[in-house]
């Protein structure tokens, strides 16, 4: 009976799933005044894009946190454009639901509007995202405007910005309000369908999302936002080596990996593995 009950829930579920329509960037933009919250994780690879885009993730950022997740560096500084093809392209085959928005990395977009849109159709064409983001308010209005002419989508990034970590001294809270709300709205001018404000007080992301028709996406900003974004190695207690307060850890998969690894070890050196059942016989 509890099997039945299960599996027809799950009937249910799978149901539901065939039927779930693609996140769309006109949907994503919708969601805003439809009051409903939007989710996005980061994934930088095949396995972790089909976990999030079998869930129930809007969208999936391969951010250029890479370079501190998958490549143990300090900070994204050295992240390359073919790096990020790389991985877009890896999440890219994973995903059927999700949108798919590729991270522009350092010096990739900043030289100039050219550069920016040459890179940008590099993401879509070659790594098959649907959409970029790329951090900076006024600064970036020519990158963004150029991009947006081809009609690839913009997410904009205000707030601490990662790849100005030297200028800030550091992975800080951003408090210049005046500055940062009027960032965001040169970016919404420019033509972004959103922007990511990341570790600003909750009162100023709030003060942000009343500013701008287009939605806001929160990382260390409150509630006050229009959706929230974490990475996804730290919200799974996968990556350990940075613990920024703002990180709410849903799972112990560092743990559990580090558990069932002991476990193989050990089965290895006592013989309890290969056991029968994973031997063939002659
Ligand atoms: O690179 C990244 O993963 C990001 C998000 C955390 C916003 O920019």
């Amino acid at each position: 009976m509890a099997s039945s009950v299960r599996s027809a829930k799950n009937n249910g579920i799978a149901a539901e799933k065939k039927e779930r329509r693609p996140m769309t960037v006109p949907r994503f933009i919708e969601a805003k005044s439809l009051g409903q919250r939007l989710t996005m994780l980061t994934a930088y690879d095949y396995t972790m894009a089909r976990l999030l885009d079998d869930a129930d993730v809007d969208a999936i950022l391969v951010g250029d946190s890479l370079g501190m997740v998958m490549q143990g560096e300090p900070n994204p500084l050295r992240v390359t454009m073919d790096e990020m093809i790389y991985h877009t392209r890896l999440v890219a085959k994973a995903v059927r639901h999700c949108l798919l928005i590729a991270d522009m990395p350092f010096m990739s977009y900043q030289v100039s509007p050219q550069q920016a849109l040459e890179n940008a159709g590099r993401l879509v064409k070659e790594g098959g995202a649907h959409a970029v983001k790329l951090e900076g308010g006024q600064r970036s209005v020519g990158a963004i405007e150029a991009i947006v002419s081809a009609d690839i989508p913009v997410m904009g990034h205000v707030g601490l910005m990662p790849q100005s970590v030297h200028r800030l001294g550091g992975f800080r809270v951003q408090r210049d309000g005046e500055r940062i709300v009027s960032d965001a709205q040169a970016i919404e001018k420019a033509g972004a369908f959103a922007i990511v404000v990341e570790c600003v007080p909750a009162d100023l992301a709030q003060q942000i999302r009343e500013s701008v028709k287009i939605p806001t996406i929160g990382i260390g900003a409150g509630l006050g936002c229009d959706g929230q974004i974490l990475v996804s190695h730290d919200m799974l207690g996968l990556f350990n080596d940075l613990r920024p307060r703002f990180v709410k850890q849903y799972g112990a998969i560092g743990e559990a990996i580090s558990e069932a690894v002991n476990r193989y070890c050990d089965e290895v050196r006592t013989g309890g593995f290969p056991g029968p059942e994973h031997t063939f016989r002659g």
